[in-house]
């Protein structure tokens, strides 16, 4: 049998594989709900505009409730047979309803009807995945003020650079997490706009009322041109790359939990709850879920990708490789989701060793830069001759083995004469971190009040 929904000139069903190779049902229909709703606004303003009788438009309106509640309890039977989503629904409002249901697809397309879905299926994904960033946000912000004055080292090349307080180092996350959520708002803000009605890609001849179902469904607007509307996936690229990049930086914070909780580093601990065993070395607490976080972002990296590439090629307006547009991005939104979670379940559990955290602080010689900026405060010495002095004094501590702050006041004069007692005052960690008073510095007092301009903006937030 040719298809029921566009089988008219067919005279026999597809092959078994051109059946396997089209249908898009094993993963559309997550667009269920939205394709539901998007039909009740059509053919409510079907009725409006006198395209339809309002009697047919009732019982369509009927029908769609009913199967809504079909795949809602799990009743519903897709068939592969029927393509897609749009057609298991419509199929089976054929069944409910009769004839009288083929009145539903005047006046649009399927072409129109999946830029719709999705556009309403990732404007839902962005508003759960928003909520779960600024959880994690919070997550993050509160533990930042527990610890706006515990003292950490500061890297850059992952070489000791200049101690730092664990919260500003949190508080670096609370900021990329902004930038995200302000990505994500962004897509949505363009993508608020309504596609239905653009039919197959010219438009159509039936008076309809794009404005109409545009507000029903909550956009902005209708989209201004029927081509673009039907081959435009922009708002799936943004998402996505929006996701790229926050992926980007979970995958940052997850590598940083993998290095602390090494007993080289020995900088946190996580839990039973979040770390695996290994089947044959007894000592080993594995930090999975921050590694699967890491390599998950390959993953979602990959579906911007893929997706750009499909795009490429294409000529206006729809072509069938569009419907590869979805499962790299269902997997890549449901990974974040998952990823946003294990990094919160993360950030709770994580019990950092003060201890060990304020000793690595001190140690690769973390002050010098202190002791430099001594030479130039104090002596009025020009910056690149203290960073010389200072770097002399590095060399002779390093040479013994031993700290800056250990070598005598008698050794140091020998470099600079100039140098007092006073000098041992700056090479602690804790007089260095609270001396970075400058706007965005790491000390305490700084820390602190960003913490709590955080909470309360992401309080205002929620
Ligand atoms: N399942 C299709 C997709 O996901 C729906 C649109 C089909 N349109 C068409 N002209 N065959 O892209």
């Amino acid at each position: 049998m040719s298809n029921k929904m566009w089988g008219g000139r067919f005279s026999s069903a597809p092959d078994a594989i051109m059946e396997e190779i089209n249908a898009s049902i094993g993963f559309d229909y997550r667009f269920a709900l939205q394709d539901i709703k998007g039909s009740l606004a059509h053919v409510s303003m079907l009725a409006e505009t006198g395209i339809v009788s309002k009697e047919t438009a009732k019982s369509i309106e009927q029908g769609l409730t009913q199967i809504l509640a079909e795949i809602e309890s799990g009743t519903f039977t897709f068939s592969r047979a029927l393509e897609d989503i749009h057609m298991n629904v419509e199929g089976r409002l054929a069944e409910i309803v009769g004839p009288e249901a083929g009145r539903l697809h005047t006046a649009r397309s399927r072409n129109d009807q999946v830029a719709l879905d999705f556009r309403l299926w990732i404007r839902d994904t962005i508003d759960q995945l928003d909520r779960q960033i600024l959880d994690l946000q919070q997550a993050l912000a509160e533990k930042a003020l527990a610890h706006a004055a515990s003292i950490m080292p500061g890297f850059t090349h992952l070489q000791s650079a200049q101690p730092v307080t664990l919260g500003h180092h949190l508080l670096a996350y609370v900021e990329m997490l902004g930038r995200d959520r302000g990505r994500f708002q962004d897509a949505r803000r363009r993508l608020n706009e309504c596609p239905l009605g653009s039919a197959a890609l010219a438009g159509t001849s039936f008076p309809i009322d794009r404005h109409m179902t545009a507000q029903a469904l909550g956009f902005d607007r209708p989209t201004a041109n029927s081509l673009d509307s039907v081959s435009d996936r922009d708002f799936v690229l943004e998402t996505l790359s929006a996701a790229a990049i926050t992926a980007v930086h979970l995958s940052r914070f997850a590598e940083e939990i993998v290095l602390w909780v090494t007993p080289q580093f020995g900088f946190a601990r996580l839990s039973d709850g979040f770390t695996t065993g290994s089947s044959i070395m007894p000592q080993k607490r594995n930090p999975d879920a921050a590694e699967l976080v890491r390599g998950k972002s390959g993953r979602m990296i990959g579906s911007l990708t893929a997706l750009l590439i499909v795009m490429k090629g294409l000529p206006l307006a729809y072509s069938k490789d569009m419907q590869e547009d979805k499962e790299g991005t269902f997997d890549a939104l449901q990974s974040l989701s998952l990823c946003l979670a294990a990094i919160n379940g993360m950030v709770l559990d994580l019990q950092p060793d003060l201890k060990k955290l304020k000793t690595s602080a001190g140690a690769g010689y973390a002050t010098a830069t202190d002791l430099a900026d001594w030479l130039v405060k104090t002596l009025k010495l020009p910056f690149r001759r203290a960073h010389h002095v200072t770097g002399e004094l590095v060399g002779m501590a390093s040479v013994r083995g031993i700290g800056l702050e250990k070598l005598s006041l008698e050794e140091m004069q020998k470099v600079e004469p100039g140098i007092t007692q006073d000098v041992f005052s700056v090479l602690g960690v804790d007089k260095s971190v609270r001396s970075r008073t400058s706007y965005g510095g790491t000390a305490p007092a700084n820390v602190r009040s960003q913490a709590k301009a955080w909470l309360k903006k992401l309080d205002r937030l929620k």
